[in-house]
């Protein structure tokens, strides 16, 4: 299989903009020090300090600090200083695309598309934060008032995940300063670049540093420990697996810290005999292969009805078989790697297993034997109930179908996990759509629609997906607390 590679130019480019990061070094990793590859060459782009526990808290210090401070702003002044962040952001679009997609391993359009993304959220909470919510309510036995209002919650601790490495924290740091919060950042190792260089241009756009404290490190557990161990920590923000969002869970109740939890997914799609065939494959088509499979919402389980099944499969395969695979900056490809070797090893195993147990291979299945972790777009048809990945969370670029008969079978082999992230259904029936909707448990449903993220609804999951929202009003309630004033009175003359 031929392999698109990137010009000298393009790489050069995003050479450039690597070096010019805070912390960069470009030698091999020494003591307290770790290195970040490129997926699409496995070659290191650079070396950054791994922090101790003694240097996070310390940033504690500095965040609470400048938090206050912060918090005591107008509304006016922190809505016109993250415009002009939004601005900033939009202006070094280039610049964070390239650099996303050297660490990240996702093409550059795709990059690109997840900094407009990532941008809208500080948009989005740039106004939003202007109409703060608030309440007026009579005592029902009448002699006083209550007012009840939002105050910002207290310092956050914001750890994301490497697959949408800028998005993740502007959907947690938005609302965090929209609210009046400073924050500790905690970046994927594998991804922690872009957080950097979206840190330095908030900063370059008028967001105090202070009020921003990144802390790369390999010790994963012990910060977490040693920073949710800080009483002044008052709200965490965690995406990533189920595993690690539960051990965080039991560090934030020693001191009850405030919790949002964004965890695995293992998304049915249910694509109906009365689904527009074109809309489906395209849907279902843009459900799995958004940023390489490599998403918490991507259709991990596709389940198709056996009247519309072979035609589904033979469209959807062809597609999938035209994806072109290439470097994450080469020109013209389609799809990057998967981030690492690891994630090669168990797609490859998934595969093979379901083959072994009897499911088709409709396009792809393999790792081309060439320096980078990729791994080819991939269809699997008739998957038995039995092959691991009919219940594992896949992670990559490979579509797992099987088929039903039935609306009730569809939906209890939809609803047969304990993750409750997203669903999809495809159907030009409005009745069916919004009775399978409402019977998916799960926290957001694609109707039609392979995207359903938006910055204006609220992202998060049901059952061991996770707990809270982000996005939307209520992506900035997690930021908060409620507070209400009771306000005795009586009658004057
Ligand atoms: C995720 O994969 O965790 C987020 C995906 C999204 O925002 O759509």
């Amino acid at each position: 299989m031929k392999l698109l590679t990137p010009s000298a130019q393009r790489a050069a480019a995003s050479d450039a903009a690597i070096a010019s990061l805070p912390g960069f070094a470009n030698h091999e990793p020494r003591a307290h020090e770790f290195a970040v590859l490129d997926p699409s060459t496995e070659q290191r782009i650079a070396t950054l300090p791994s922090y101790s526990t003694e240097y996070a808290v310390e940033q504690v210090a500095i965040a609470d600090e400048a938090g206050r401070a912060w918090a005591a702003t107008t509304p006016r002044h922190r809505s016109d200083v993250l415009h002009d962040v939004y601005a900033h952001l939009i202006a070094n679009r280039g610049r964070l695309a390239y650099v996303i997609s050297r660490e990240m391993g996702k093409t550059l359009a795709e990059a690109e598309g997840e900094v407009q993304y990532a941008s809208d959220y500080v948009r989005w909470y740039a106004d939003e934060l202007l109409r703060p919510a608030g309440g007026y309510r009579e005592n029902p036995a009448g002699g006083s008032t209550i007012l009840t209002k939002r105050a910002p919650v207290g310092l956050a601790l914001l750890i994301a995940p490497w697959n949408f490495p800028m998005a993740m924290i502007t959907r947690k740091i938005a609302p965090a300063l929209a609210a009046g919060c400073g924050s500790i950042i905690k970046p994927a190792g594998l991804t922690p670049l872009t957080t950097l260089l979206v840190v330095e241009l908030m900063a370059e756009a008028g967001i105090p540093r202070e009020l921003m404290r990144v802390v790369t490190t390999t010790a994963s557990g012990a910060f977490s420990e040693a920073v949710l161990g800080d009483p002044r920590v008052r709200k965490i923000s965690f995406t990533g697996s189920t595993e690690v969002g539960s051990t965080l869970m039991e560090l934030a109740a020693k001191n009850i810290v405030k919790s949002s939890m964004e965890l695995g997914g293992n998304a049915p799609v249910l694509v109906f005999d009365d689904a527009d065939l074109e809309r489906a494959v395209e849907g279902v088509f843009l459900a799995k292969m958004r940023n390489g499979g490599q998403s918490c919402v991507a259709a991990n389980r596709i389940f198709v009805q056996d009247g519309i099944a072979d035609a589904f499969v033979e469209a959807f395969s062809e597609k999938m078989a035209n994806v072109r695979l290439g470097a994450a900056i080469a020109e013209g490809a389609d799809l990057g790697p998967v981030i690492d070797g690891r994630a090669v090893t168990r797609l490859t195993s998934l595969v093979e297993n379901a083959v072994d147990l009897g499911a088709e291979l409709r396009a792809g299945g393999s790792a081309p034997e060439v320096p980078g972790y990729f791994f080819e777009a991939t269809v699997l048809d008739r998957v038995p109930a039995e092959a691991e990945i009919a219940s594992t969370e896949i992670f990559g670029p490979v579509a797992a179908i099987s088929r039903f008969s039935t609306q009730a079978e569809a939906l209890e082999l939809a609803n047969a996990t304990p993750f409750g992230l997203s669903g999809y259904v495809f159907t030009e029936n409005l009745d069916r759509a919004l009775n399978v909707a409402d019977q998916l448990e799960t926290g957001l449903v694609g109707v039609n629609n392979g995207v359903p993220s938006n910055v204006a609804a609220p992202f998060g999951g049901m059952k061991q997906s996770g707990l809270g929202r982000e996005g939307s009003h209520e992506g900035l309630e997690e930021y908060q607390e409620i507070r209400f004033y009771n306000i005795a009175r009586r009658d004057t003359v």
